[in-house]
């Protein structure tokens, strides 16, 4: 198959194309930065550009089957800054590219939604796909106003799309000096010797995915004809900060400095995904346990060149 991974050099990107390539498919990646970590591969066709540039676009397009979009010009904590830009660059860019995947006779399109913010603060847990969306981040609702315009391109023009909610993939290749994916960021500076700052009391619960298997979900709706249109995919597990840093502890044998300072509002205190409809439906599961992630983890950050930890 001929796939497009639109933002394929960042952390779920990289891993993506590694797996597309061992399986013998013929890949393209659209993206406006390089792979952070490594240079380009062999047997990758890689067009460099700005989402928002139409022109650039619409030829990676050119003669694909399968699209993933990974494309995200926003973030959780920042994207209620400017909610206009949040809107802007990631929805309407996003209709365009709908349009375009309908031109071009694209045969499906692969959606990474968002199982951490969608469903804002959960009625019930674990939070499954139908349950209610009332995400409290102008992040959460452009990833809904996308789902929405993919159910609309369907209904309309016969576009097929999954959309995968990951809750939070963790795992190498995410920056621990960046500002996503506490897992590689509390590593980064327990390598430091820096105090780690939690927001709160540590009693936020996340469901935490390694990266591998969000892999292999995202892999299972491209090459599958799938029953439904929306899968949520996390470990099914909820785990307090407090809990990850317990286990950081054991895995990296360092004392720890935690400070805990006072919560945010966009923060939802707990949730975890009901896992049940992939499992079923995709016949996947996860393999990797939190504690096994985190080692591999610790593995990479503790790896890289001083300047990049
Ligand atoms: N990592 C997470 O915790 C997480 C959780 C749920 C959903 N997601 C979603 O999964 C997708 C991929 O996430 P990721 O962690 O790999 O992010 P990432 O930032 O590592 O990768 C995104 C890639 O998109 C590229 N990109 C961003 N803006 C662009 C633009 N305007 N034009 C062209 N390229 C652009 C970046 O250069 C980068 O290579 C995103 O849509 C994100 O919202 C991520």
């Amino acid at each position: 198959m001929k796939i497009l991974v639109l933002g394929g050099n960042g952390f779920i990107g990289s891993h993506l194309v590694d797996k597309l390539l061992l399986e013998g498919h013929s890949v393209r990646v659209f993206d406006k930065n390089e792979e952070h970590y490594r240079k380009r591969l062999a047997g990758v066709e890689y067009h460099v550009g700005e989402f928002g540039n139409r022109g650039v676009l619409s030829d990676a397009l050119n003669s694909i089957d399968v699209v993933v979009h990974l494309i995200c010009t926003t973030l959780p904590k920042t994207s209620n800054d400017d909610p206009v830009f949040d809107m802007q660059s990631n929805v309407i860019e996003t209709l365009f590219l709908l349009e375009q995947c309908r031109a071009n006779n694209i045969k499906k399109i692969i959606f990474a939604s968002s199982g951490g913010t969608i469903y804002g603060i959960p009625q019930i847990l674990p939070v499954g796909e139908e349950d209610q969306t009332n995400p409290i981040c102008s992040y959460g609702i452009s990833k809904l106003t996308i789902e929405k315009y993919l159910h609309l391109f369907k209904k309309l023009h016969g576009l097929d799309f999954v959309i995968i909610r990951p809750s939070n993939p963790f795992g190498p290749r995410q920056n621990p000096l960046g500002i996503q994916g506490v897992i590689p960021v509390f590593l980064g500076k327990i390598l430091r010797n820096e105090p780690i700052q939690i927001w709160g009391t540590g009693d936020i619960v996340r469901d935490y995915i390694y990266i591998d298997d969000l892999i292999d979900a995202f892999y299972n709706t491209i090459i599958n004809k799938t029953t439904s249109h929306i899968y949520n995919i996390g470990s099914g597990k909820g785990h307090s900060l407090n809990d990850l840093l317990s286990i950081m502890k054991k895995v990296t044998k360092h004392d720890l400095s935690v400070s805990y300072t006072s919560s945010r509002a966009y923060d939802v205190p707990e949730i975890y995904l009901d896992i049940n409809r992939a499992y079923r439906e995709l016949n996947w599961e996860p393999h990797k346990t939190l504690e096994e992630g985190i080692k591999q983890t610790w593995d990479f950050v503790s790896n890289l060149p001083v300047q990049e930890k």
